[in-house]
Protein backbone atom coordinates (compact mmCIF):
# COMPACT_ATOMS: atom_id res chain seq x y z
CA UNK A 1 0.00 0.00 0.00
CA UNK A 2 1.73 3.52 -0.70
CA UNK A 3 0.90 6.27 1.65
CA UNK A 4 -1.73 8.07 -0.11
CA UNK A 5 -4.05 5.20 0.21
CA UNK A 6 -3.26 4.61 3.94
CA UNK A 7 -4.64 8.17 4.83
CA UNK A 8 -7.69 8.20 2.87
CA UNK A 9 -9.18 12.06 2.46
CA UNK A 10 -11.95 12.04 5.18
CA UNK A 11 -14.60 14.54 5.14
CA UNK A 12 -14.51 16.60 7.89
CA UNK A 13 -16.72 15.63 10.81
CA UNK A 14 -19.92 17.52 11.71
CA UNK A 15 -20.36 19.55 13.79
CA UNK A 16 -23.45 21.88 15.49
CA UNK A 17 -23.49 25.06 17.47
CA UNK A 18 -27.08 25.53 18.80
CA UNK A 19 -26.34 29.26 18.68
CA UNK A 20 -23.45 31.40 17.31
CA UNK A 21 -21.41 32.31 20.47
CA UNK A 22 -19.31 35.56 21.52
CA UNK A 23 -15.68 35.83 20.66
CA UNK A 24 -14.03 33.76 17.60
CA UNK A 25 -13.90 30.38 19.03
CA UNK A 26 -16.01 29.05 16.96
CA UNK A 27 -14.45 30.50 13.67
CA UNK A 28 -11.28 28.40 14.91
CA UNK A 29 -13.45 25.31 15.01
CA UNK A 30 -14.68 26.08 11.67
CA UNK A 31 -11.46 25.26 10.29
CA UNK A 32 -11.09 21.25 11.50
CA UNK A 33 -15.01 20.75 11.08
CA UNK A 34 -17.72 20.79 8.91
CA UNK A 35 -19.76 23.60 11.42
CA UNK A 36 -23.58 24.29 11.18
CA UNK A 37 -24.63 27.06 13.48
CA UNK A 38 -28.45 27.16 14.10
CA UNK A 39 -30.25 30.79 14.80
CA UNK A 40 -30.75 30.90 18.76
CA UNK A 41 -34.77 30.87 18.41
CA UNK A 42 -34.66 27.20 16.94
CA UNK A 43 -37.00 24.76 17.56
CA UNK A 44 -35.88 20.90 19.76
CA UNK A 45 -37.04 19.66 16.19
CA UNK A 46 -34.88 21.76 14.18
CA UNK A 47 -31.81 21.11 16.59
CA UNK A 48 -32.91 17.28 16.26
CA UNK A 49 -32.78 17.33 12.55
CA UNK A 50 -28.82 19.28 12.59
CA UNK A 51 -27.58 16.76 14.91
CA UNK A 52 -28.90 13.57 13.73
CA UNK A 53 -25.52 13.34 11.68
CA UNK A 54 -23.51 15.29 14.32
CA UNK A 55 -20.43 14.34 15.98
CA UNK A 56 -20.40 16.72 18.39
CA UNK A 57 -22.55 19.51 19.72
CA UNK A 58 -22.61 22.97 21.56
CA UNK A 59 -25.59 23.66 23.48
CA UNK A 60 -27.27 26.33 25.14
CA UNK A 61 -29.01 25.63 28.93
CA UNK A 62 -32.43 26.37 26.83
CA UNK A 63 -31.55 23.29 24.81
CA UNK A 64 -33.39 20.18 26.38
CA UNK A 65 -30.87 17.19 25.45
CA UNK A 66 -33.10 14.42 26.61
CA UNK A 67 -33.33 10.65 26.30
CA UNK A 68 -35.01 10.93 23.18
CA UNK A 69 -32.82 13.40 21.85
CA UNK A 70 -29.88 11.47 22.26
CA UNK A 71 -31.06 8.26 21.70
CA UNK A 72 -31.55 9.74 18.06
CA UNK A 73 -28.55 11.27 17.78
CA UNK A 74 -26.32 7.72 17.24
CA UNK A 75 -23.15 9.70 16.11
CA UNK A 76 -22.71 12.21 18.50
CA UNK A 77 -19.66 11.85 20.74
CA UNK A 78 -19.65 14.58 22.90
CA UNK A 79 -22.08 17.71 24.14
CA UNK A 80 -20.44 20.44 25.38
CA UNK A 81 -22.64 22.67 27.12
CA UNK A 82 -22.51 26.41 27.15
CA UNK A 83 -23.48 26.47 30.87
CA UNK A 84 -21.91 25.74 34.38
CA UNK A 85 -24.89 24.49 34.94
CA UNK A 86 -26.34 21.11 32.97
CA UNK A 87 -29.75 20.05 34.40
CA UNK A 88 -30.74 20.71 30.51
CA UNK A 89 -29.15 17.30 29.82
CA UNK A 90 -30.32 13.49 30.53
CA UNK A 91 -26.62 12.61 31.97
CA UNK A 92 -27.25 9.20 32.64
CA UNK A 93 -28.60 8.52 29.17
CA UNK A 94 -25.44 10.41 27.41
CA UNK A 95 -23.46 8.15 29.79
CA UNK A 96 -25.36 4.68 28.91
CA UNK A 97 -24.75 6.21 25.09
CA UNK A 98 -21.08 6.93 25.67
CA UNK A 99 -21.70 10.61 24.69
CA UNK A 100 -19.42 12.77 27.19
CA UNK A 101 -20.98 15.72 28.52
CA UNK A 102 -18.45 18.94 29.12
CA UNK A 103 -19.16 22.34 30.91
CA UNK A 104 -17.82 25.91 30.99
CA UNK A 105 -17.24 25.88 35.35
CA UNK A 106 -14.90 28.74 36.54
CA UNK A 107 -14.83 31.38 33.75
CA UNK A 108 -18.13 32.75 34.81
CA UNK A 109 -17.54 32.33 38.71
CA UNK A 110 -16.51 35.69 39.23
CA UNK A 111 -19.51 37.22 36.40
CA UNK A 112 -21.87 35.67 38.37
CA UNK A 113 -20.69 36.41 41.74
CA UNK A 114 -20.91 39.96 40.60
CA UNK A 115 -24.34 39.67 39.52
CA UNK A 116 -25.41 38.60 42.36
CA UNK A 117 -24.06 41.38 44.11
CA UNK A 118 -25.64 43.53 42.13
CA UNK A 119 -29.33 41.80 43.03
CA UNK A 120 -28.10 42.25 46.72
CA UNK A 121 -27.89 46.00 46.13
CA UNK A 122 -30.71 46.47 43.52
CA UNK A 123 -33.25 44.86 46.22
CA UNK A 124 -31.50 46.28 49.67
CA UNK A 125 -31.96 49.63 48.32
CA UNK A 126 -34.88 49.43 45.79
CA UNK A 127 -32.84 51.11 42.84
CA UNK A 128 -35.10 49.90 40.31
CA UNK A 129 -38.49 51.72 42.21
CA UNK A 130 -36.28 54.52 42.63
CA UNK A 131 -34.69 54.82 39.04
CA UNK A 132 -38.43 54.54 37.76
CA UNK A 133 -39.44 57.18 40.26
CA UNK A 134 -36.55 59.80 38.62
CA UNK A 135 -37.41 58.54 34.94
CA UNK A 136 -41.09 59.20 35.39
CA UNK A 137 -40.38 63.21 37.01
CA UNK A 138 -41.72 62.42 40.24
CA UNK A 139 -38.18 63.55 42.22
CA UNK A 140 -39.25 66.58 43.44
CA UNK A 141 -36.61 66.99 45.76
CA UNK A 142 -34.99 65.10 48.68
CA UNK A 143 -36.78 63.64 51.92
CA UNK A 144 -35.83 61.98 54.67
CA UNK A 145 -37.81 59.13 54.24
CA UNK A 146 -37.19 58.81 50.28
CA UNK A 147 -36.98 54.81 49.43
CA UNK A 148 -35.33 53.97 52.95
CA UNK A 149 -33.46 50.54 52.45
CA UNK A 150 -31.42 48.14 54.70
CA UNK A 151 -27.59 48.46 55.35
CA UNK A 152 -25.97 45.01 54.91
CA UNK A 153 -23.12 46.24 57.48
CA UNK A 154 -23.46 42.93 60.56
CA UNK A 155 -26.28 41.28 58.95
CA UNK A 156 -26.26 37.91 57.93
CA UNK A 157 -25.57 36.40 54.69
CA UNK A 158 -26.98 33.25 53.68
CA UNK A 159 -25.24 30.65 51.08
CA UNK A 160 -27.31 28.25 50.08
CA UNK A 161 -24.56 26.04 48.44
CA UNK A 162 -20.91 26.33 48.71
CA UNK A 163 -19.40 26.11 45.59
CA UNK A 164 -17.37 28.53 43.54
CA UNK A 165 -19.98 31.02 42.71
CA UNK A 166 -21.42 30.46 46.20
CA UNK A 167 -17.92 30.96 47.98
CA UNK A 168 -17.16 34.05 45.60
CA UNK A 169 -20.61 35.34 46.31
CA UNK A 170 -19.29 35.09 50.29
CA UNK A 171 -15.98 36.29 50.00
CA UNK A 172 -17.46 39.61 48.87
CA UNK A 173 -20.20 39.43 51.73
CA UNK A 174 -17.43 39.38 54.16
CA UNK A 175 -15.94 42.29 52.85
CA UNK A 176 -18.81 44.28 53.36
CA UNK A 177 -18.98 43.45 56.63
CA UNK A 178 -21.50 40.76 56.82
CA UNK A 179 -21.43 37.32 58.98
CA UNK A 180 -21.62 34.93 56.41
CA UNK A 181 -23.47 31.23 56.98
CA UNK A 182 -21.94 28.63 54.34
CA UNK A 183 -24.51 25.37 54.06
CA UNK A 184 -20.98 22.96 54.05
CA UNK A 185 -20.70 24.72 57.23
CA UNK A 186 -24.11 24.89 59.04
CA UNK A 187 -27.22 22.82 58.65
CA UNK A 188 -29.43 24.22 56.43
CA UNK A 189 -32.26 24.58 58.89
CA UNK A 190 -29.51 28.14 60.29
CA UNK A 191 -29.07 29.56 57.14
CA UNK A 192 -32.55 29.28 56.31
CA UNK A 193 -33.48 31.05 59.29
CA UNK A 194 -30.76 33.22 60.25
CA UNK A 195 -30.21 35.47 57.07
CA UNK A 196 -31.27 38.73 56.27
CA UNK A 197 -30.12 38.13 52.86
CA UNK A 198 -30.43 34.27 51.52
CA UNK A 199 -28.56 33.60 48.06
CA UNK A 200 -28.72 30.16 46.11
CA UNK A 201 -26.06 28.74 44.41
CA UNK A 202 -27.25 25.30 44.03
CA UNK A 203 -27.42 23.51 40.78
CA UNK A 204 -30.70 21.70 39.88
CA UNK A 205 -30.79 18.22 40.68
CA UNK A 206 -33.86 16.43 42.17
CA UNK A 207 -32.83 17.10 45.28
CA UNK A 208 -32.55 21.09 45.17
CA UNK A 209 -35.73 21.16 43.04
CA UNK A 210 -38.28 22.91 45.65
CA UNK A 211 -35.96 23.48 47.83
CA UNK A 212 -37.68 26.27 49.33
CA UNK A 213 -41.58 26.04 49.23
CA UNK A 214 -44.26 27.99 51.23
CA UNK A 215 -42.42 25.91 54.41
CA UNK A 216 -39.02 27.35 53.99
CA UNK A 217 -40.16 31.11 53.59
CA UNK A 218 -42.58 30.86 56.61
CA UNK A 219 -39.47 29.49 58.59
CA UNK A 220 -37.24 32.33 57.15
CA UNK A 221 -36.51 35.96 58.89
CA UNK A 222 -39.23 38.63 58.60
CA UNK A 223 -38.06 40.86 55.95
CA UNK A 224 -35.65 38.53 54.75
CA UNK A 225 -34.20 39.06 51.08
CA UNK A 226 -34.33 35.97 48.56
CA UNK A 227 -31.49 36.07 45.60
CA UNK A 228 -31.43 33.72 43.06
CA UNK A 229 -29.06 33.28 40.62
CA UNK A 230 -28.79 29.62 40.15
CA UNK A 231 -31.54 27.69 38.58
CA UNK A 232 -35.19 28.66 38.86
CA UNK A 233 -36.74 25.60 40.02
CA UNK A 234 -35.18 25.61 42.95
CA UNK A 235 -38.03 27.72 44.33
CA UNK A 236 -41.51 27.37 44.30
CA UNK A 237 -42.29 30.70 42.84
CA UNK A 238 -46.17 30.34 43.27
CA UNK A 239 -45.71 30.15 47.48
CA UNK A 240 -42.41 32.96 46.37
CA UNK A 241 -45.28 35.24 44.85
CA UNK A 242 -47.21 34.46 48.42
CA UNK A 243 -44.38 35.47 50.92
CA UNK A 244 -43.57 38.48 48.94
CA UNK A 245 -47.30 39.92 48.61
CA UNK A 246 -47.78 38.67 52.91
CA UNK A 247 -44.19 40.53 53.22
CA UNK A 248 -43.53 37.85 55.23
CA UNK A 249 -40.14 38.30 52.97
CA UNK A 250 -38.54 41.86 52.17
CA UNK A 251 -38.25 41.22 48.54
CA UNK A 252 -36.31 39.48 45.84
CA UNK A 253 -33.78 39.32 43.52
CA UNK A 254 -34.17 36.63 40.50
CA UNK A 255 -32.35 36.42 37.63
CA UNK A 256 -33.80 32.90 36.70
CA UNK A 257 -37.43 31.34 37.10
CA UNK A 258 -39.27 28.36 37.46
CA UNK A 259 -40.53 28.12 33.80
CA UNK A 260 -37.64 29.91 32.43
CA UNK A 261 -38.34 32.34 30.19
CA UNK A 262 -42.06 32.40 31.44
CA UNK A 263 -42.14 33.54 34.95
CA UNK A 264 -45.36 34.09 37.19
CA UNK A 265 -47.22 37.34 36.49
CA UNK A 266 -47.82 38.71 39.78
CA UNK A 267 -43.61 39.26 40.25
CA UNK A 268 -43.70 41.98 37.78
CA UNK A 269 -46.74 43.61 40.02
CA UNK A 270 -44.59 43.61 43.07
CA UNK A 271 -42.26 46.46 44.23
CA UNK A 272 -39.59 44.83 46.05
CA UNK A 273 -38.24 42.41 43.19
CA UNK A 274 -35.35 42.83 40.56
CA UNK A 275 -36.03 40.58 37.79
CA UNK A 276 -33.28 40.24 35.36
CA UNK A 277 -33.38 38.03 32.16
CA UNK A 278 -30.97 34.93 33.04
CA UNK A 279 -27.57 37.80 33.28
CA UNK A 280 -25.49 35.66 35.26
CA UNK A 281 -22.41 35.22 33.28
CA UNK A 282 -23.84 37.47 31.05
CA UNK A 283 -20.20 39.89 30.47
CA UNK A 284 -17.64 39.68 27.72
CA UNK A 285 -14.99 38.00 29.51
CA UNK A 286 -17.21 35.50 31.09
CA UNK A 287 -19.10 34.85 27.92
CA UNK A 288 -15.93 34.90 25.74
CA UNK A 289 -14.02 32.44 27.88
CA UNK A 290 -17.25 29.89 27.88
CA UNK A 291 -16.76 30.07 24.05
CA UNK A 292 -13.13 28.92 24.41
CA UNK A 293 -13.83 26.09 26.96
CA UNK A 294 -16.68 24.68 24.56
CA UNK A 295 -15.13 24.71 21.62
CA UNK A 296 -11.77 23.84 22.73
CA UNK A 297 -13.63 20.55 24.53
CA UNK A 298 -15.34 19.61 20.96
CA UNK A 299 -11.64 20.22 19.22
CA UNK A 300 -9.90 17.94 21.38
CA UNK A 301 -12.69 15.31 21.59
CA UNK A 302 -12.46 15.75 17.78
CA UNK A 303 -8.43 14.45 17.50
CA UNK A 304 -9.60 11.48 20.01
CA UNK A 305 -8.06 13.24 23.43
CA UNK A 306 -10.24 13.86 26.64
CA UNK A 307 -11.45 17.85 27.33
CA UNK A 308 -10.81 18.91 31.21
CA UNK A 309 -14.23 20.13 31.26
CA UNK A 310 -16.34 17.34 31.73
CA UNK A 311 -18.73 17.30 34.20
CA UNK A 312 -18.03 15.73 37.05
CA UNK A 313 -20.05 12.68 36.54
CA UNK A 314 -17.58 11.71 34.04
CA UNK A 315 -14.29 12.58 35.84
CA UNK A 316 -13.33 9.16 36.32
CA UNK A 317 -13.66 8.08 33.09
C1 LIG B 1 -25.73 29.75 33.60
O1 LIG B 1 -26.81 29.77 34.13
C2 LIG B 1 -24.86 28.64 33.64
O2 LIG B 1 -25.19 27.59 34.20
O3 LIG B 1 -23.77 28.78 33.08
C1 LIG C 1 -19.76 26.89 39.77
O1 LIG C 1 -18.80 27.24 39.10
C2 LIG C 1 -19.79 26.54 41.18
O2 LIG C 1 -19.14 25.56 41.54
O3 LIG C 1 -20.45 27.23 41.98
Amino acid sequence: MNSLNSTPSQSPLKVVASSPLPGSSLNALKKVSNLIVLNPSHTAKELLTACRDATALISLLSDPIDQNFLENCSSLKIVSNYAVGYNNIDVATAKRLGILVCHTPEVLTEATAELTWALIFSVSRKLIEADSFVRSNQFKGWLPDLFLGTELLGKTLGIVGSGRIGRRVGEIGSAFGMKVLYDKEHPFEEVLTQSDVLSLHVPLTEKTRHLLTEKEFKRMKPGAILINTARGPVVDERALVQALKESSLGGAGLDVYEKEPELQKELTNLQNTTLLPHLGSATWEARTQMSELACEAVRLSLLGQTPKNRIPEFKND
